[in-house]
């Protein structure tokens, strides 16, 4: 599995993104040899640094946030690393950033293959992405060598805004060519839900209406905003969270079977998802979607989102969202699908509940007996335990017919401990022009549709400020009651 020869560009070099995850995830193919002797990374943004200043901070990111880095495999990465300094807003940059370019192709022997990573601020890709078109840095034709650019979420703020950038990515790169992130693709245990759907008998023919009777889709975390308050604060729960990973989940789980697993096959089912969703516009966006804040924790351990650095004092902005969604077509009319995500919660957690519905008929004693019989589930736990949880019924042992949930566990993890981590994943599909996991301009179009009226809503209406919770609790009440009007609970996590 080597990539093909290739020059990355990572714009925005200096950043965190890079030293988290990019470059560590790059070490690390490095060191399992997916990167061919013709590959080399180019790193550019606004800080001032050589090559030798940028391979010891590189080092050192590695170091922190990757495996341990040793003195001889650093020396052969190392000799791929260069970095370049260049203000994106300037039109110069980019002739000198094309000179450099082409020596460093000459130089490795990339073949004048080459990938732009976007790890700048959302608010520079249109731009760069122009000023990469104007220096000549991207190749178009199809047959020739390959230029492809790899873009971190938010893709967009809103409909409008994520319409106008595909616009502006259109005038420069071909859709093939452009590769949307969206690193929760990239988790195993998220891909999963695709082979434990079309790879079973077992499942597909329980997989609608007529046997499920709702879906509860969570991804709650314990930490809190941290350092990123001042993204946070533009962005918010709904656009950081709902629009992109738990609106991507519940395409995997409600699509209909892929005529074959080709990224577009696949993407066509996701976007009918997206197409299907009810929208919920002005009063059904009140009812059906809760919005929280965290307040500081009772004992004080914990700050309340106020508190954070980058957060103004009297910000309204959403750190919790729990939604009802309906999916209007054959399969799901009905069926609802409950999803909910938010930050310092009780417990960090990633997890799909398919709940059946109940048996018909209980022929074991009395009634008040089989009401406590539990409906069967299905659990795909992302993280961070990575498993699959099958829930029945099965007898108490001993004399009568008493009955007790089981659970069925199969965990990943014991069997596949070494698989490779989201980024090392996306890198390595996006330098073999793999498009499974990365988002098309439709679908990211589709789920802004439905996010944007839910984001109006609540953007003008005085009275619609998020609850407050606990920081450390499981998050506003009303979200309990959201759920319980239609007589469900949300599931224990974990
Ligand atoms: C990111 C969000 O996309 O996903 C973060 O911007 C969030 O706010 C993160 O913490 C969660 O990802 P993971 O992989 O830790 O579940």
């Amino acid at each position: 599995n080597i990539a093909p020869p290739c020059l990355l560009v990572i714009l925005g070099a200096a950043g965190d993104l890079t030293r988290r995850k990019l470059m560590p995830a790059l070490y690390a193919m490095h060191r399992a040899g997916h990167l061919p002797a013709s590959f080399a990374i180019l790193g550019t943004a606004r800080a001032e640094m050589d090559d030798a200043a940028f391979r010891a901070a590189m080092r050192a990111a590695c170091d922190t946030f990757g495996e341990a880095v040793t003195d001889t495999e650093w020396t052969s990465f190392a000799a791929r690393l260069h970095y370049q300094t260049g203000n994106f807003n300037d039109v110069s940059a980019y002739q000198s950033l094309a000179a450099r370019i082409s020596g460093l192709d000459a130089r490795h022997a990339t073949d004048g293959n080459r990938m732009f990573f976007l790890a700048t601020l959302p608010s520079l890709y249109a731009g760069i992405a122009a000023q990469l078109g104007a220096a000549g840095l991207v190749h178009s034709d199809p047959d020739g060598p390959f230029s492809r650019v790899l873009i971190e979420k938010p893709f967009g703020h809103d409909l409008a805004s994520a319409q106008a950038l595909n616009r502006a990515l259109h005038d420069v790169f071909r859709e093939e060519q452009i590769f949307r992130i969206d690193h929760y693709l990239a988790k195993e245990t998220v891909q999963n839900i695709l082979v434990l759907r079309f790879a079973n008998a077992l499942f597909e023919p329980l997989w609608n209406r007529q046997h499920i009777d709702h879906v509860q889709i969570s991804a709650t975390e314990h930490i809190g905003v941290g350092s990123r308050g001042g993204y946070y604060e533009e962005s918010g729960v709904l656009r950081d969270m709902v629009q992109n990973h738990l609106l991507q989940l519940l395409a995997l789980v409600a699509m209909e079977a892929p005529l074959s697993f080709a990224a577009d096959r696949v993407r066509d089912r996701k976007v009918d998802v997206f197409r299907a969703l009810r929208p919920l516009i002005g009063e059904d966006a009140y009812r059906d979607v809760v919005l929280g804040q965290y307040a500081a924790s009772a004992d004080g351990a914990m700050p309340g989102y106020h508190q954070e650095a980058g957060v103004a004092s009297d910000s309204i902005t959403p750190s919790y969202a729990a939604l009802k969604v309906q999916v209007d077509n054959w399969r799901w009319q009905g069926v609802p699908f409950y999803l909910r995500t938010g930050k310092r919660l009780a417990q960090g957690c990633a997890e799909v509940v398919v709940q059946f519905r109940t048996i018909p008929f209980c022929a074991f004693g009395e009634e008040q007996a089989c009401t406590r019989i539990a409906p069967n589930r299905l659990v795909l736990c992302i993280q961070p335990d990575e498993s699959v949880r099958l829930e029945f019924a099965a007898k108490v042992p001993g004399p009568g017919m008493a009955v007790e949930t089981a659970r069925m566990h199969f965990g990943f993890h014991g069997r596949h401990p070494d698989a490779p981590p989201a980024y090392q994943r996306l890198l390595l599909d996006a330098l073999h022009g793999e498009q499974l996991l990365f988002a098309r301009a439709d679908g990211v179009e589709m789920s802004w549709r439905f996010i944007t009226p839910i984001l109006e809503a609540y953007a003008d209406h005085p009275g619609a400020e998020p609850y407050a919770y606990p920081a450390g609790s499981r998050g506003p009440v009303a979200a309990d009651t959201l759920i319980a009007r239609d007589g469900h609970a949300w599931q224990p996590l974990g």
